[in-house]
């Protein structure tokens, strides 16, 4: 495949442990837009009110009235309110928001400091907003279909050389910053956006694609701020 059927992404950049980058144009590839606008819909049920993206990269939620990244080029790419900040240290105050989006991204926080990301997410929730977390799941199988998937063409590469966070660990940390989880799910693989990206007569049965699928392609984690308890 050539450069410019692919274009090159801005290669990973280490910020004080944080790994930043200017992730993929999803426009540019059908089946990754198929990818988000799915995911757009499930984290849209969840989403409420004023709402934050974290690491929003080169895409942020339609609902989105606020993004940040640690990356200035992914800056001028929200179609809301952009910021250059680092999620561990956001620049809001206390209870500024109903809904904080992180997705695709906690992998790129060291792991020492996942716990501090999710407190700092608490602390400018408002009691009673949410945290949606999408993050996809480790794993062989996704880094040996991925690979196919940049061969293809289909995909367009990033470096998932980091790993990713399981749905146990989101679990964990979500517990330790003392949330409450209302949402912890596991999400078909790509068959299920490849059904629905190619196939309009099948999206309606997407949940029914997701639920039955064995291997596990996402995790969707909704977690909620519940200051009195
Ligand atoms: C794989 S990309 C995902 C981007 C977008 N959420 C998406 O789903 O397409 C990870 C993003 O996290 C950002 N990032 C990494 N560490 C960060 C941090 N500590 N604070 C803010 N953004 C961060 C990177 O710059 C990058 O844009």
């Amino acid at each position: 495949m050539s450069n410019s059927a692919h274009p090159a992404k801005g290669a990973p950049v280490d910020i004080d442990g944080a790994i930043a980058e200017r992730p993929r144009e999803i426009r540019q590839y059908p089946l990754l837009d198929a990818v988000y606008a799915r995911h757009d819909q499930l984290i849209g049920e969840w989403a409420r009110g004023r709402t934050l993206e974290i690491a929003h990269g080169q895409y942020a939620h339609p609902t989105a009235d606020v993004a940040v990244d640690i990356f200035a080029e992914n800056a001028h790419a929200a179609q809301c309110s952009a910021a250059v900040s680092d999620a561990r240290q956001l620049p809001f105050t206390t209870d500024s928001f109903e809904t904080i989006i992180g997705r695709r991204f906690l992998h790129h926080v060291p792991a020492e400091d996942r716990l501090q990301l999710i407190e700092e997410c608490k602390r400018v929730l408002k009691p009673g907003g949410r945290l949606i977390i999408l993050e996809g799941t480790p794993g062989l199988y996704r880094r040996a279909v991925k690979g196919i998937g940049f061969a293809l063409g289909i995909l367009g590469e990033d470096s998932d050389d980091y790993g990713h966070c399981s749905a146990a660990e989101i679990r964990t940390l979500v517990d330790e910053a003392n949330l409450l989880t209302d949402v912890n799910r596991a999400l078909g693989s790509p068959l299920m956006p490849l059904a629905i990206g190619t196939h309009d007569s099948l999206a309606h049965l997407g949940e029914l694609v997701s639920q039955t699928q064995l291997v596990r392609w996402w995790t969707l984690h909704v977690a909620r701020v519940d200051r009195e308890g």
